[in-house]
């Protein structure tokens, strides 16, 4: 009988490629995707512990679940559950305490042992734990197999942060940084061409830190990478996050300017606009080095449209500083960006600094920034109101009839036609704007 497994995905894209990588290493033991957990014989949670109260909506969560679970162990059935993903690195010993119903909890860089995992649990042999950096890497023993990629494809291809901000949790959860093999990249590449992928997001906590060995024996950076991955026929559009600035290498940079492939859209996350603040945040760079960098894109793809993420509220941030974010902004000008309110995490460095900034005044900022940053966005969107732009069709949209794609920036674009579309870059006439989508009509 097929047995079902059900997997529920949080936070970054990572996380939704590690979840499609556990259901490949799964399906060889006869386990088929469900949208229902409560049936489920495997439940999967794949959690991200960027967010604050990650852990407490873990438990509740959880907490929904064991009704099932008790249900079907009644009916003379069993339910494993498995806890994956960043609090699983971070929490594993409280989830097991607190939730002793788990039987499964491991973090992001084992879950390629998850046979092992599943054959221990099922012989009774008592709950499982893993949450170690194995020296050997997970990529060389995943399966290759996929399930089917879709029009517009992740792609993993390295992990980990050396980089410590002192905000993030990521080098504790995730580990050192770590790249693929070039090799390893290209056949993975070509094999979601082949399953009809068309455009490839390159993934990694710092991917253009990337630096994973070439064919020939040497290192290769990202934008050497990008001029192999153009090569493959039938792939129309690469991109990459996320990005630190510093990592913003010349070779990087002179492939936007060279690879028509390469998307003119750059999540590039700056954080603040303070020099002072970006100092305690540990980014080791200013805020003129950032407005340089973007000068440097710009002269190498002159159309390309950028995105950040902003942290208001860090400790110490004064008045001054935070309007020193906003000039920034002004600045720069963004097609799109993220923003939150500084949340402590336990064990990070700035969690521990004596300077924190009261709540309400974080609301505040958050507010003034967040509606400066949609300002930018509404203008940016509406500048396509009356142009006709190449628009890749991921698929229909809920909306019957109309199809739903993607500009070369980013932006959603829904328009009315044919499921035959799907899969094709098409010149779409541009008719109206709204703050997180565009509409028009395919161009004739
Ligand atoms: N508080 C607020 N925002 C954070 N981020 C990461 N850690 C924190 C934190 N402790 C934000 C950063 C990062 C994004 C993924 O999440 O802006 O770039
Ligand atoms: Fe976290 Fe990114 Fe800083 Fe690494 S570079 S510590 S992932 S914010």
């Amino acid at each position: 009988m097929q047995k079902k497994v059900h997997i529920k995905t949080w936070g970054c894209q990572m996380n939704v490629y590690d979840s499609a990588r556990m259901a490949d290493v799964v399906a060889p033991l006869g386990f088929a995707p469900t949208d229902e957990a409560a049936d489920a014989d495997l439940v999967i949670f794949n959690t991200c512990h960027i967010r604050e109260k990650a852990t407490e909506k873990l438990f509740s969560e959880l907490g929904r679940l064991r009704p099932h679970q008790q249900a079907k162990q009644d009916a003379g059935g069993r339910m494993m559950v498995a806890v994956a993903g960043c609090v699983a690195q971070a929490e594993g010993a409280e989830i097991q305490r607190r939730a002793p119903f788990v039987d499964m909890v491991f973090g992001p860089q084992t879950y390629h042992q998850l046979p092992e995992m599943i054959a221990r649990v099922t012989r009774g042999a008592g709950a499982v734990l893993n949450t170690e950096f194995p020296p050997e890497p997970k990529f060389d023993a995943l399966p290759e197999d996929r399930t089917a990629p879709g029009i517009s494809a992740f792609l993993s291809v390295q992990e980990g942060c050396d980089k410590f901000c002192t905000f993030c949790v990521v080098p504790y959860t995730r580990g050192a940084e770590y790249s693929r093999s070039v090799q390893a990249i290209v056949d993975e590449a070509q094999r979601l061409v082949a399953a009809g992928a068309r455009e490839i997001t390159v993934l990694g906590q710092n991917v253009n830190a990337f630096h994973g060995e070439g064919p020939d024996g040497t290192v290769w950076g990202l934008g050497r990478l990008f001029h192999r991955l153009a090569e493959i026929d039938g792939l129309q559009r690469l991109r990459y996050t996320t990005s630190h600035p510093r990592d913003m290498g010349d070779d990087l940079i002179a492939a936007h300017r060279d690879l028509p492939q390469l998307m003119p859209f750059l999540h590039l996350p700056v954080q603040s606009g303070s020099d002072a603040i970006l100092e305690a945040m540990n980014r080791k760079h200013t805020a003129d080095d950032y407005r340089r960098i973007v000068d440097k894109l710009r002269t190498a793809r002159p159309n390309l449209a950028l995105s950040s993420d902003f942290i208001v509220g860090f400790p110490g941030e004064t008045d001054k500083d935070f309007e020193a974010s906003l000039q920034l902004i002004r600045d720069v000008g963004f097609a799109q960006a993220y923003s939150f309110k500084y949340s402590r995490r336990p064990g990070t460095p700035a969690a521990a600094m004596t300077n924190q900034i009261a709540e309400a005044v974080k609301d505040e900022r958050l507010q003034a920034l967040q509606q400066l940053l949609r300002d930018q966005q509404d203008a940016f969107n509406r500048s396509m109101i009356g142009q006709t732009l190449p628009v890749l069709f991921d698929g229909p949209s809920r909306r019957e009839g109309h199809m739903y794609g993607r500009t070369a920036f980013m932006q959603a674009v829904y328009v009315e036609g044919p499921a035959r579309m799907q899969g094709h870059e098409l010149p779409v006439t541009i008719t109206a704007a709204g703050t997180n989508s565009l509409t028009g009509h395919i161009a004739v």
